[in-house]
């Protein structure tokens, strides 16, 4: 057993989304051969920090980033996440233990509660209705977090999508929140409003997820027609879309003007967008870690190509103003799945 180390949590500048490890529905078959030589190269890179969570492929996701780490385990910073369904002491104390086999560590260095733990929030994890209807207490799982750090099975505690009204409950508890990890790319920019100077007053390190919006601001295409549905149930587009449930109109003009601007911006600095995305990403300070799922050797290496640019801030303030109508339209409310009227972050 490792003792717990709670001093402060050193994130590396870029860090590595696994929730395509181990294959499944969202994101399809992903080869453990690609993971191993991924995991390894981010090493090399720098890219140190590897988020996981229980949910991502029903666990297949720790399990292939465990045995990606077999004899390095040392090198890296693992983060992953209970779902809020499983927030309930005992029940939690059992999902936690259930990570750290698959992970095949005896020490998880940041353990998040996934999203806020309320009805609307769980009911996208279970179908558990006794649990829906009587969810966990947020007090008493923060608590048992608190336990878990004490006894060493957890480094540092976080939270993932909690608002600023959430985060100040877990405050109120006097837990240490080490890190809230939340959305952060050109056309996701809700968390400046509120929740980034909330944050950086009281030391909570952001890791900023889907910087390439899930491929979108990568991929060369013409109309969103061409992208796969999965990748189209924000806000940003209409509510009709396939798997959607915002029910908004969605502001699919707007967005697709902010992705042109931006790849006029790419093809006037002569780099990838992908490349610019990224590079926008990390030169905000207030964002710790930026995150970037990369399913093989090839996109990894396109991403970590970002960590080495330094875009001017004439750049940075053009890439700003191209997404600004956009992340005006989207407002502050950094569920981009669900309405400000149903919003599971608050
Ligand atoms: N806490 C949360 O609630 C939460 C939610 C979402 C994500 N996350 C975390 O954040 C990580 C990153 O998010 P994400 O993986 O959803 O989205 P992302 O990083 O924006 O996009 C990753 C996907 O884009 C494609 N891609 C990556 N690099 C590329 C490149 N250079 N060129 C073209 N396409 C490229 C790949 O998919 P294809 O090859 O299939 O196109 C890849 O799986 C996740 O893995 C997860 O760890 C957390």
């Amino acid at each position: 057993m490792h003792a717990a180390d709670t001093s402060a949590l050193q994130l590396p500048a870029m860090g590595l989304g696994t929730w395509s490890f181990g294959g499944g529905t969202y994101w399809g078959p992903q080869d453990q051969g690609d993971v191993d030589a991924v995991v390894g190269r981010a090493l090399e890179l720098g890219v140190t920090y590897f988020d996981t969570a229980e949910m991502y492929n029903a666990g297949a996701s720790e399990s292939s980033l465990g045995l990606a780490l077999r004899g390095r385990r040392d090198r890296a910073i693992i983060g992953s996440k209970v779902s809020p369904a499983n927030a309930a002491p005992a029940v939690l104390r059992e999902h936690c233990e259930a990570s750290l086999r698959r992970l095949e560590t005896d020490f998880i260095d940041v353990y998040m509660v996934h999203w806020p733990i309320h009805a609307d929030s769980i009911r996208h994890f279970t179908n558990d209705e006794a649990v829906i209807r009587n969810p966990p207490r947020t007090d008493e799982a923060f608590l048992t977090l608190a336990a878990l750090q004490r006894e060493g099975k957890i480094r540092h505690i976080g939270v993932s999508n909690f608002g600023v009204k959430q985060m100040d409950e877990v405050l109120a508890l006097g837990v240490r929140l080490a890190v809230n990890e939340l959305p952060y790319n050109l056309l996701m920019r809700a968390i400046e409003a509120d929740i980034i100077p909330f944050c950086r007053a009281r030391g909570i390190a952001i890791l900023g997820y889907v910087a390439l919006m899930q491929g979108v601001l990568a991929a060369k295409f013409e109309s969103f027609d061409e992208l796969p549905p999965i990748r189209m149930r924000t806000r940003h587009f209409a509510g009709r879309r396939e798997g959607s449930r915002h029910g908004e109109a969605g502001f699919e003009t707007e967005t697709m003007a902010a992705l042109q601007a931006v790849r006029v911006i790419a093809r006037e600095e002569k780099l990838p967008a992908a490349d610019l995305a990224i590079g926008w990403a990390l030169a905000n300070p207030a964002i710790s870690c930026v995150l970037a799922g990369c399913r093989n050797l090839t996109q990894l290496e396109e991403n970590a190509r970002a960590l080495t640019l330094k875009l001017s801030p004439t750049v940075l303030q053009r890439l700003n103003a191209a997404t600004e109508e956009l992340r005006l339209k989207l407002g502050p409310n950094p569920d981009y799945y669900q309405g400000a009227s149903h919003a599971r972050s608050w």
